[in-house]
């Protein structure tokens, strides 16, 4: 039996950062409602002419430096993300060429806020067939590109980032089990316009936030718990939930649901704002690099977002 390991993890953030002061200059919104309603503080975003994937490159690269592996190892590539820099080719395919490793398989997932949590599942099994030997999944984002900036509902939200893990074969697993799933019902409840459904409001973000909110913890649960039963554990076997980073009380009513402490859960929200496909990667790689990840931890990741597209993963790192 042949499984998959993260190698290694690797992330990005744009230089710019807009604090909620900075907002409570542009909206009518405050400091005060952002970071009680959402946990937020600060956010980055990308620089003019900054593209998804100018920092997906970034965040590869740092991956492959921690891995001791060459952009040319690499065989496999699945990229994550809502907001490609065009509508063809792929991201991954784009990302592919600045790497140099050409040839081999690149597409994208845009599963929204779930995106990276199918590029980790699609890659593991890539890697567990035999058909990839170092995989690439990503999670990145340029989200201040299709947000309303006069809508105080969403811009306070949203913000860009990138992060990427390295798989390679195993021995033993490290990617214990993978759990996708979507419910397109609710696609209106969050959306982005701007593909070729010209009804739909050119690109800025729709959400109503209340009902994504009560859905979104009821169906993360759910989700987290489904990843424990399948491997017949309970969540007091987890060393860290590294969970997508929407909203501190989404993760603070998860961990409280689970009974987990908030000391074993991974937070950057308050730093990096909903950088959907890129927050769970993003959260990872913080967890790795502060020394709070170790090797041989027990890690629960799930993300929720637009579709709806939801999922887990259990993980040995
Ligand atoms: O990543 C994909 C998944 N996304 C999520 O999981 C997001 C889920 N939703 C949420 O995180 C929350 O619903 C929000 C943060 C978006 C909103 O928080 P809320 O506690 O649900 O607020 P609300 O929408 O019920 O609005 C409460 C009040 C309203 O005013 P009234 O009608 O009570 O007078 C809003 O107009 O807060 C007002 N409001 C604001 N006030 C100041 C909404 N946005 C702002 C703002 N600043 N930025």
């Amino acid at each position: 039996m042949r499984y998959s390991r993260i190698a290694a993890t690797g992330s990005y953030l744009p230089a710019k950062v807009l604090t909620n002061f900075d907002l409570e200059k542009m909206l009518s919104t405050s400091d005060e409602w952002i970071r009680e309603r959402t946990g937020i503080e600060r956010r980055h975003i990308a620089a003019d002419g900054q593209t998804t994937v100018d920092l997906a490159e970034h965040a590869v690269r740092a991956a492959l430096d921690a891995a001791g592996c060459k952009p040319e190892d690499v065989d496999l590539i699945v990229f994550g993300t809502t907001t490609p820099d065009l509508l063809f080719p792929n991201c991954g395919v784009l990302l592919q060429a600045r790497l140099g490793c050409r040839g081999v398989p690149a597409f994208s997932v845009e599963t929204a806020c779930s995106g990276f949590m199918y590029a980790l599942s699609i890659a593991d099994k890539f890697v567990r067939a035999g058909e990839a030997k170092r995989a690439l999944a990503i999670g990145a984002e340029t989200l201040s590109r299709i947000t309303d900036w006069t809508d105080r509902s969403t811009a306070v939200l949203f913000a860009d980032g990138a992060g990427a893990v390295l798989l390679e074969p195993a021995e033993a697993p490290g990617i214990l089990s993978t759990h996708l799933h979507a419910d397109g019902a609710y696609s209106n409840l969050l959306y982005s316009g701007g593909g070729t459904d010209l009804s739909k409001p050119r690109r800025a973000i729709t959400m109503t936030g209340n009902d994504v909110f009560k859905i979104a913890v009821n169906t993360l649960c759910k989700s987290i718990e489904e990843a424990l039963v399948a491997n017949g554990l309970q969540a007091t076997a987890l060393d860290w939930l590294v969970p997508h980073q929407a909203n501190l009380r989404i993760i603070q009513a998860t961990a409280r649901r689970l009974d987990l402490p908030m000391e074993r859960v991974i937070t950057t929200v308050q730093d990096h704002g909903n950088t959907s496909a890129a927050s769970v990667p993003l959260a990872l790689d913080v967890g790795v690099r502060s020394g709070k990840i170790r090797r041989g931890d027990l890690i629960l990741l799930e993300a929720f977002g637009g579709g709806f597209t939801w999922g887990s993963a259990l993980i040995r790192y």
